[in-house]
């Protein structure tokens, strides 16, 4: 059985991480053009730097869910059969145990040099422009997927895709391409199509199957059934 798990910022929700979409809009008091693109941080990049400093400082008051702890079990019953794609910034499914994963837009944890392109993990609020450990420049931006820039992992992600028997979606509104797509790469490859979401997403009608409530609870009885379902 091989599974690929796609999450967005409703898994996080519980946990008192704010979602994007559910707010009206607004991220945050900011409109996602003010933070979230390679435009925004051109022109004003102490508003950006500021508000993902901020960010990162609040992820590190929260703890992970049972949604994230249902999923770091499931791993440790299929070991690199499952594969968790994640659209959040945020390190809560590593906290909560998952190893076999990658986040396909970036990670809060990590800066990137706009002077020589090494990744490095942030040591220091990026406001105050500590040197790239590379190059010494005093160049560094989050290392997060902006609209308009290339998610990561793609080659990776299409590959599970392809391969699975299983794809599940949680906690995504599916508004955000390419990850909205992940479910008809999956059905088309023969993969059972699952949707985990508070209420109905964007692509609901994609899926073969949809449960709808919130992760903390719909997650962990999913994983029971999946995990009983193997043995
Ligand atoms: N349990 C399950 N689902 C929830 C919960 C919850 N407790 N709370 C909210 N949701 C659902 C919402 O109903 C919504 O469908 O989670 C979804 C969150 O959607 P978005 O805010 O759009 O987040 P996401 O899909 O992760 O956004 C994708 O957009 O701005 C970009 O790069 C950013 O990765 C992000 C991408």
């Amino acid at each position: 059985m091989r599974l690929v798990v796609l999450t967005g910022a409703g898994i996080s929700a519980e946990s008192g991480v704010p979602t994007f979409r559910d707010a009206g809009g607004l991220w945050e008091g900011h409109r996602v053009e003010e933070v979230a693109t390679p435009e925004a941080f051109e022109r004003d990049p102490e508003t950006v730097q500021r508000f993902y400093d901020a960010r990162r400082r609040a992820v590190a008051q929260v703890d992970p869910n049972p949604a994230h702890d249902a999923l770091a079990r499931l791993e440790r019953e299929l070991g690199d059969n499952l594969l968790v794609v994640t659209q959040n910034i945020d390190d809560l499914h590593e906290r909560a145990g998952s190893r076999h994963i990658v986040h396909m837009h970036g990670d809060l944890l990590m800066a990137l040099c706009t002077a020589c392109g090494r990744r490095s993990s942030v040591t220091a609020e990026l406001i105050e422009r500590p040197p790239c450990p590379q190059c010494g420049e005093r160049m560094l931006r989050p290392d997060v997927v902006w609209f308009g820039e290339m998610p990561y992992d793609l080659d990776v992600i299409d590959e599970a895709l392809l391969a699975c028997d299983m794809f599940a979606a949680i906690g995504t509104s599916g508004a955000v391409y390419p990850a909205a797509g992940f479910v008809i790469t999956a059905a088309a490859a023969g993969a059972h199509t699952i949707e985990l979401n508070l209420t109905a997403s964007e692509i609901t009608p994609l899926f073969d199957e949809v449960r709808h409530g919130p992760a903390s609870l719909v997650v962990p009885s999913w994983v029971d059934e999946v995990v009983t379902a193997r043995t």
